[in-house]
């Protein structure tokens, strides 16, 4: 390899290619599928690795710093490049320095070779003779040239999460922020795609697809302009509230940005990412999630042990395999009959609960089923003997107002006494209560008043990031010291879906909003980057479908229900019971299996969510096979009133052309129908389109004939 080249791709090609310049300068000569270097062009103008603020402030840098003595200017040049291998593929640390004031930057990638997937970040290292002052930190800042670019965003807020927005960038800057530092995912989730060219789909196009692994705020800028059409990404923390002062002699590392790339559309970038989180990302990647039973929107706070009991006999008769006790189970001086109150006193409400939490986890299990119990760990109401006792522990400003949302406060984790509390807390019900075997850990409030009298005036600016380590800190320790126990993270819903976070959890709430015909266009959504086993998707009454089209969605991802089982109608019952049936059935391809999006709830190109019907095809299907193609299971909705955009069939993917499968209609409610039919023929023809009423769904199991 050339001396001052440096090629960090995966082994189909796709990565970064970077060429020193003679300067010293390190440019970036290539990203992308297949990135080239741009040969016959002077590097100078080539844009550079990582721009600073000091290397022509005609664009927005991804590194700005002011150096110990004052300096603003950063201007690095290489410094270095070691490569090592790690188990998935090659490390690269890339090394570049300020000669004028001795900082040292380095590029941290990880390429994954069988899953065509890139970790990148960024770290600052501080040689200098005392403290500096690190207002951007960009975990990622690649550009492209002379090429049209689609992006493709999601957001929205609490029950509106995964809205899809998809538009071409045009010249100026598209920003996408999010706030708050405890949900920010509502707002905007840290997940995109860009396709390249033209709008991409399922099977063409050329896409990149990025998710930064960060708990906190999130900015995601796209910057296109000059000089030759330059396109450049910014990702990483969003800087406001970030400016973190890093000591001499520490370093400073940012978020990692995660990338997948595709050729051949968006349905590869899905199955390298899928892949590559159960394997490297989210816990337990491997391990099959339970149909939950959750007791939220059956009783809100209104429940007792009796109730709690008969709704676990029904869970058990469903079929369920957990049992989750949402909010409302605690409190004694100020219990939790609704949300002002109780909020941090994790005692047992005994009136409600007299035999406590060992009478319902016993009756769980001689149920044969597990049980789970609903936390919000970092938040406090006022009205608690939590805050009565310790009303300096929360988020505030000394003489300032304390704003509450929802009643109630934000602890401030970048204490240490609260961390401990925290964690003591949640492991003093764990210990004391082996039956405890999932937590659903949630956070219903943003931050209002960023900042923390525990820490030093020339901390309080980086509070955003103090406060997202202080937290994943409380996270990984109760999931290390509490490894079997499996948790659910949820925050008003998917207010936190990142990919950091999902190191210690194992699934997320994908939403409250859980009308069945607005969560196949949420799940659709979220399916571009995580696996079905991994989001979480309950049947319930939202939007008063039918029960067989709520189980028919939820089957799609990681199936549960939150229903009141005593308001079922027979019919309904049986409808839940034989949804079950089939989903265990199917749920190692539902939860293992390899997803295919394949009739889409959206036009093609520049559509969004707020565009409502109009951009919607108005059907979906989508389908997870075995790896070995010999299984398949085909989910197929009608939202709308059927019209022309209503596919005649749907043809399948994932098959062996060869083999013979034989197709079965299974949704609970559904005909019975059975036929026989080749791959060739599943996959050119497809499958009938079989629903002419909105609202309505179908399943069909495919298997090889013996
Ligand atoms: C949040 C969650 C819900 C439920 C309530 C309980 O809104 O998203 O699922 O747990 O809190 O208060």
């Amino acid at each position: 390899m050339d001396e001052g080249r440096i090629e960090i791709t995966t082994e189909d090609g796709a990565g970064y290619r970077f060429e020193v310049a003679d300067d010293g300068r390190l440019h970036q000569t290539g990203f992308g599928i297949r990135p080239s270097w741009g040969d016959g062009l002077p590097l100078s103008v080539f844009p550079l690795a990582l721009p600073t603020w000091g290397e022509g402030l005609t664009r927005a840098p991804a590194l700005r710093v002011t150096h110990h003595g004052g300096d603003p200017l950063t201007r690095l040049t290489f410094a270095g490049h070691e490569r090592s291998v790690h188990r998935g593929g090659l490390a690269h640390t890339v090394r570049l320095r300020d000669e004028a004031r001795g900082l040292e930057v380095s590029l941290g990638f990880r390429t994954w070779d069988g899953d065509g997937v890139i970790e990148q970040w960024t770290e600052v290292h501080n040689g200098e003779g005392g403290p500096i002052t690190v207002y951007e930190l960009a975990a990622a800042a690649p550009a492209w040239w002379g090429i049209d670019a689609w992006l493709t965003h999601h957001g929205g807020g609490w029950a509106e999460e995964w809205q899809t927005h998809e538009e071409r960038l045009i010249p100026g800057t598209k920003l996408l922020q999010s706030w708050g530092g405890v949900r920010p995912h509502l707002q905007v989730n840290p997940f995109f795609l860009l396709s390249f060219g033209d709008p991409s789909t399922e099977l063409a196009g050329e896409v990149l697809a990025g998710a930064l692994a960060w708990g906190g705020n999130v900015r995601m800028a796209f910057e296109l302009g000059n000089p030759m059409g330059q396109l450049r990404a910014l990702c990483g923390w969003n800087p406001v509230g970030s400016e973190v002062v890093v000591e001499a002699g520490d370093t400073l590392r940012s978020p990692t940005m995660v990338w997948a790339w595709s050729a051949s559309g968006r349905a590869q970038t899905s199955h390298r990412l899928h892949r590559w989180i159960c394997a490297n990302s989210v816990r337990d990647g491997d391990r099959p999630r339970p149909v939950v039973m959750n007791n939220w929107e059956a009783t809100f706070f209104g429940f007792d042990q009796q109730k709690l009991v008969s709704m676990m006999d029904d869970a058990a008769d469903l079929g369920a395999e957990l049992f989750l006790l949402d909010d409302g189970w605690f409190g004694d001086r100020h219990p939790r009959d609704n949300d002002d109150a109780g909020l941090g006193d994790w005692m047992v409400d005994r009136r409600k609960l007299p035999g406590g939490i060992g009478a319902l986890a016993a009756a769980a299990e001689e149920r044969g089923i597990r049980f789970g119990l609903w936390v919000e760990p970092e938040m406090v109401n006022p009205r608690s003997e939590l805050y009565e006792a310790h009303p300096d522990w929360v988020v505030h400003q000394p003489g300032r107002d304390r704003r509450e949302e929802r009643q109630q406060l934000v602890l401030d984790l970048c204490r240490p006494e609260v961390r401990e509390f925290v964690v003591d807390t949640i492991g003093g019900l764990l210990d004391a209560h082996p039956g405890i075997s999932y937590l659903k850990w949630d956070a219903n409030r943003d931050v209002s008043e960023p900042g923390s009298p525990a820490l030093p005036a020339d901390r309080q600016s980086g509070y955003w990031v103090e406060l997202a380590r202080a937290t994943q800190e409380v996270m990984s320790e109760v999931a290390t010291r509490w490894p079997d126990v499996e948790l659910m993270l949820c925050a008003s819903g998917g207010g936190r879906v990142d990919l950091q976070s999902l190191r210690w959890f194992h699934e997320v709430w994908t939403s409250d909003n859980t009308d069945p015909v607005d969560r196949v266009l949420m799940q659709w959504a979220a399916s571009h980057f995580l696996p079905a086993r991994v989001l979480g998707a309950h049947v319930t009454r939202w939007g008063e479908r039918p029960v067989e089209f709520g189980c028919a969605v939820a089957m799609s991802a990681r199936f549960g229900f939150d229903l009141d089982t005593a308001g079922l109608s027979d019919q309904e019952r049986q409808v839940c019971r034989a949804a079950v049936e089939v989903y265990l059935a199917h749920r190692d391809l539902v939860q293992d299996g390899d997803l295919h999006r394949l009739v889409s709830p959206w036009r093609v190109g520049a559509v969004t969510s707020k565009d409502g019907e109009a951009a919607r095809t108005g059907s979906a299907a989508l389908s997870y096979s075995s790896p070995d193609r010999r299984r398949s299971i085909v989910f197929a909705y009608q939202l709308d009133e059927p019209g022309g955009a209503t596919p005649a069939a749907v043809p399948l993917r994932g098959l062996d052309p060869e083999l013979t499968y034989e197709v079965r209609r299974v949704e609970p409610g559904g005909p019975d129908e059975v036929a026989t039919a080749t791959g060739a023929d599943l996959m050119d023809r497809g499958l009938d389109w079989p629903l002419t009423a909105p609202v309505t769904a179908a399943i069909w199991s495919v298997t090889v004939t013996a």
